[in-house]
């Protein structure tokens, strides 16, 4: 049951699933939240909490990616061939957005010329050094990435939710955090 079969998303897929969307939903909020905060040691420590997770998230992205490769996808339910090459298509572009969204952060802490830690713990080398032009472009790059993440991931969620309540076919069954298949 750890791996996914021929018919279903194994148990380490769904967990990777469902707690990196937990964590997302998270840091997304944060993200939106603290750009407004006035400057003091309380928008430090949030900003530090968002890079912290955010790392933790490309981390895991790198894990999730790896164990992907090792895996057979199931067999998609019967659809039109657009729709599930659009599934695909989805798939991708929200793994390449996974790493993406972090990265650009990491390069727009490094262009900035700010340090950076992961929970206090350990500190991380910079991508670049300090430059004001990369800078800019990387906050660009940083805010469309994460609304590109946000507008992707609502359009596969809402697919999903097609699948079970119009076609039927056991497609969100299969990536539920309760065991469950395509019939
Ligand atoms: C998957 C992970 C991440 C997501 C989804 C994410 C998302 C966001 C969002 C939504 C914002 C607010 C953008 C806006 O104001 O329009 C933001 C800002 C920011 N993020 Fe991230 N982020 C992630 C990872 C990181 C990482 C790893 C770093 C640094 C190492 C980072 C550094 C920053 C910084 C410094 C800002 C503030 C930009 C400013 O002051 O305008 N982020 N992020
Ligand atoms: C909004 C709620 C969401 C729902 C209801 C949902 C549902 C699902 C379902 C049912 C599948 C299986 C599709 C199939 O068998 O063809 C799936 C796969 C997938 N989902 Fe989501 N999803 C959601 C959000 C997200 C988000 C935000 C991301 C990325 C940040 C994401 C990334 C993926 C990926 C990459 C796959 C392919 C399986 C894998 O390699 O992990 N999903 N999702």
């Amino acid at each position: 049951m750890l791996r996914s079969t021929a018919t279903t998303w194994g148990v380490v897929t769904r967990l990777f699933h469902w707690g990196m969307l937990l964590l997302f939903a998270g840091i997304l909020s944060v993200g939106y939240y603290m750009t407004d905060l006035p400057l003091g040691p309380q928008k430090l420590k949030v900003y530090a909490l968002h890079k912290s997770v955010g790392l933790t998230l490309l981390a895991l992205a790198a894990l999730r990616l790896l164990w992907r490769l090792g895996e057979r996808r199931p067999l998609p339910a019967p659809m039109p061939a657009w729709q599930a090459w659009a599934a695909s298509a989805a798939h991708v572009a929200l793994y390449a957005l996974m790493f993406l969204v972090p990265l650009t952060g990491w390069l727009f802490n490094s262009a900035a010329g700010f340090p950076l830690q992961w929970f206090h713990l350990f500190n991380l080398p910079a991508l670049h050094a300090s430059d004001p032009a990369l800078k800019s472009i990387a906050k660009e790059l940083h805010e469309t990435g994460a609304m590109l993440l946000i507008v992707l991931g609502l359009a596969h969620g809402a697919a999903a939710l097609k699948h079970h309540f119009l076609d039927r076919d056991g497609t969100l069954a299969s990536m539920l955090p309760v065991v469950g298949g395509r019939r």
